[in-house]
């Protein structure tokens, strides 16, 4: 390489690291414009994290990204590693015969087969005192006597990298700092987190939701208790899906809806010819769960005989199939609820003691609607939201009147009777409203609900007159006439309407 050349190189270079301070868009463009005036086969730059202590390819010529993401060294590893360590650069004329030279990408096998002389050079880039990576130049077939102008030509281009080389590596480490606050951050707000599909935003339902999120990152087996309808198979669904074994099956057992005799092969399984019209081999749904999570819903009707078979499953986490004599391993993490007063069947001596105490490692208790009466809204409009899509509706919004009888109702079949009472309103209401004679006949009477306020059948016609003539006002704005005839009714009858309850039309325009 004539002077002249050199010269060329370094003013290319001075020119490229003025125009921008991306080590990416410079590196390239430096490594290209060294190669066009010598005989460099590939070259590199690579760039030490602080953190992690590793060496990495930044940028390279004449190497594939495969072979990039091999050239990985730790300090002292390697010529590079060495160069890192020391501070010093290094000069291995023929690097077949050097084993400190690792050939970790690759790169120059071929051209050692081909019997060329490959020469590296590595330079180390300096920020102060410290070492920030190196300059990595490979050269085929060069002549010794230029090996000495090569070294000072390069150790000047790494002085001249090393400022746009620091800004990068501060780039990096600082970005990684931002992932390693933002994967904290996450995992911080994943403790208190609100389940997507349990709706709820009162306070009992909150303290729930926390012990749904420690309770799924661990193994326990969970009790869920509450009233029928509070959500006991939702809230087990949502364990399973925020624990380890969410990739893996999610198994559902109704000890209620099995007959006793069938049960057993149900859970257990049953080899071939276990019994009469046992034609093949049964997996039970503890082999279907291996791995995942074992719903057993309604556990308080297990018979005496199961509850004892269960019990084995749990303390030894094996089985035989029914029919069987080869024990089987499984590992599933068990979720049992029930609606049932279990300590009242311990007293009783219906549920064994010892079961009771391996199910009730964890116990979750899923308070009622009626003591959370704050979530009523909140669940209705996530129900009016479910059905008018469901149902292709476009209901808008719940009457004054539909929203007292909801708050006053007790529910004693909980949110699904809520769901279920939602359902139908969707269903039926004509005008995108709720109103509260669209409500199911139990919501009305006022013994069912907690107040006991006696109303006579004239008082609750009288009273939904008055609601289906205001809700027509509301939506006419107060044109008598219109709000007339959406009510099938005359003009005449609707004046003697509001002379009796005394609306003031104007107040609805
Ligand atoms: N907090 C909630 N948010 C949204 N939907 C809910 C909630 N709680 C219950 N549901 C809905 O109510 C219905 C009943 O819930 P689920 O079947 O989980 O109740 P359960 O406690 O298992 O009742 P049972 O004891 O009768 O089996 C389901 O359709 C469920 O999606
Ligand atoms: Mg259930």
């Amino acid at each position: 390489m004539k002077p002249a050349a050199e010269l060329q190189v370094l003013y290319d270079i001075s020119r490229i690291l003025d125009e921008t301070d991306d080590l990416k868009s410079i590196l390239t463009p430096i490594l290209l414009a060294i190669s066009s005036h010598t005989p460099m086969v590939r070259g590199a730059i690579t760039l030490l994290n602080r953190n992690t202590k590793e060496i990495l390819i930044e940028s390279a010529y004449g190497l594939t990204d495969i072979q990039q993401q091999k050239g990985r060294y730790r300090i002292g590893e390697g010529i590079t590693g060495i160069v890192v360590e020391s501070g010093h650069h290094l000069v291995i004329p023929d690097i077949s015969k050097d084993s400190r030279y690792m050939n970790k990408t690759g790169a120059e096998t071929d051209l050692i087969k081909e019997r060329h002389r490959i020469s590296f050079f590595s330079i180390p880039i300096h920020s102060g005192h410290e070492i920030i990576g190196t300059l990595n130049i490979s050269f085929m077939d060069c002549n010794d006597d230029d090996f000495d102008r090569y070294l000072k030509f390069l150790s000047v281009i790494s002085s001249m990298v090393a400022r746009a080389v620091r800004i990068r590596q501060e780039l990096r480490e600082e970005k990684e700092q931002l992932l390693d606050e933002n994967r904290r951050l996450k995992a911080e707000l994943k403790e208190c987190f609100t389940p997507e599909r349990i709706i709820g935003r009162s306070h009992s339902m909150k303290e729930l939701f926390d012990l749904i999120a420690k309770v799924s990152k661990s193994d326990a087996t969970v009790l869920i208790r509450g009233e029928s309808g509070t959500g006991k198979e939702l809230v087990a669904q949502e364990i399973h899906d925020n624990s380890y074994r969410s990739e893996r099956p999610f198994v559902k057992v109704n000890c209620a809806a099995l007959p006793a005799n069938i049960i057993e092969s149900e859970l257990f399984g049953h080899e071939k010819g276990a019994f009469s019209g046992a034609y093949a081999l049964h997996k039970g749904r503890f082999e279907l769960a291996d791995q995942g999570t074992l719903f057993l819903d309604e556990i308080g009707e297990l018979s005496s005989g199961m509850q004892v078979k269960l019990l084995r499953v749990l303390q030894e986490h094996e089985f035989e199939r029914v029919g069987g004599t080869r024990t089987i391993k499984v590992d599933v993490r068990i979720i049992a609820a029930t609606n049932r007063n279990l300590e009242e069947e311990l007293r009783k001596g219906t549920f064994r003691e010892d079961l009771y105490y391996r199910l009730n490692v964890f116990p979750l208790h899923i308070p009622p609607l009626r003591e959370r009466k704050s979530d009523i809204l909140l669940l209705c409009d996530h129900f009016i939201e479910k059905y008018n899509r469901k149902n292709n509706r476009n209901v808008k919004r719940i009457s004054s009147t539909a929203i007292d009888l909801l708050m006053m109702y007790h529910w004693p079949g909980n949110v699904r009777e809520l769901e279920n009472c939602i359902e139908r309103s969707v269903i039926i209401s004509q005008d995108d409203v709720i109103h509260g004679h669209l409500l199911p006949p139990s919501l009305q009477s006022a013994e069912s609900s907690d107040t006991q306020s006696k109303t006579t059948l004239r008082q609750s016609l009288e009273a939904l007159e008055y609601e289906l003539i205001a809700e027509a006002l509301k939506q006419t704005r107060g044109n008598q006439s219109k709000a007339a005839q959406q009510l099938g009714i005359t003009e005449r009858i609707m004046g003697l309407r509001i002379e009796k309850y005394c609306f003031d039309s104007s107040r609805y325009r």
